[in-house]
């Protein structure tokens, strides 16, 4: 029996008013995906496929121009902390240690201070940086912030785990060592993620399944289950599975960023004409 579904998504549009044009710009139209209970789903999309768009209606910082988002068969009306967002910058509070950055959602919650800190330390623990509780982000790696945020985003146990492109800053190297703790924490865990990337090598490597966006308005074009043996496979990486997936997610991807050229390139001669005559 499969798990229950955690968050659906039906029907998905949004879209955006542009000052001084008649027509509404359409970001995101008819997304519909499931993300069923612990499962790590990633949304691999173009640059402007409308990936962050997406996660701002996950995130309920904004609306759905029309369609449903249902957490637990219950609309997303607004911010929760039934979900933790961890972002591509790294959004902590500058003046907080990685402890008290920590223990932010958890002040929300009404936690008290002895049971935070607990509670942070077990989270910074999980996520590799025990001993770093008392630095400052300025004082901390990019990667190392990027742990934290995700500890802190862990630490008031939400539902979900939405990131948008979190690992896209760093470097390759710390980059694959966080995607491996990522794994990590969720098989620790069995958080449901949903994961966003332009990676095609970041989507096969974490993804159970990979959903590929078009381009302009965002589509769910193809949902890929990705049907590698990671734990039996130290390189997985260089395996000729990952290398097929990788081949099978670039053809769909590359479909869309050649169409997205082709409608810039209309774009940009209508504009010149226009300024011609
Ligand atoms: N608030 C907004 N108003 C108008 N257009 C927006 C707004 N937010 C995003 N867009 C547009 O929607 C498209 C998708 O943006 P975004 O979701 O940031 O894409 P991605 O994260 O996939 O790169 C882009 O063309 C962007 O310019
Ligand atoms: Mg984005």
């Amino acid at each position: 029996m499969s798990a229950p579904v955690k968050l659906a998504l039906s029907g998905v549009r949004k879209e955006f008013r542009v000052r001084g044009e008649r027509e509404a710009f359409t970001a995101l139209d008819d997304i519909t995906v499931d993300v069923r209970a612990g499962e790590f789903l990633v949304l691999v999309g173009p640059s402007g496929s409308g990936k962050s768009t997406l996660l701002d209606l996950l995130g309920g910082l904004d609306k759905p121009t029309s369609g449903q988002i249902l957490l637990d068969g219950s609309p997303v009306a607004g911010p929760g902390l039934d979900r933790g967002v961890v972002f591509q910058q790294y959004a902590l509070l500058p003046w907080r240690t990685a402890r008290t950055n920590i223990e932010f959602g958890l002040e929300a919650k009404g936690i008290r201070r002895r049971e935070r800190r607990r509670i942070a330390d077990e989270y910074l623990d999980l996520v590799g940086l025990s001993g770093f509780g008392d630095r400052y982000p300025h004082e901390l790696s990019g990667g190392m912030k990027q742990r934290v945020a995700i500890a802190r985003s862990l630490a008031f146990d939400p539902e979900v785990l939405l990131m948008d492109e979190p690992f896209a800053a760093l470097d390759a190297q710390t980059r694959e060592s966080l995607q491996d703790e990522l794994l990590r924490i969720w098989k620790a865990t069995g958080k449901t993620i949903l994961f966003i990337t332009h990676g095609i090598d970041e989507a096969v490597y974490l993804g159970q399944r990979v959903a590929v966006l078009t381009s302009r308005p965002g589509r769910v074009k193809a949902v890929v289950d990705i049907d590698l043996d990671r734990e039996g496979d130290p390189d997985v990486r260089s395996s000729e599975r990952f290398r097929e997936l990788r081949h099978h997610i670039w053809t769909l991807l590359h479909d869309e960023v050649a169409r997205a050229q082709g409608l810039e390139q209309a774009a940009l001669s209508a504009d010149r004409r226009s300024t011609h005559v």
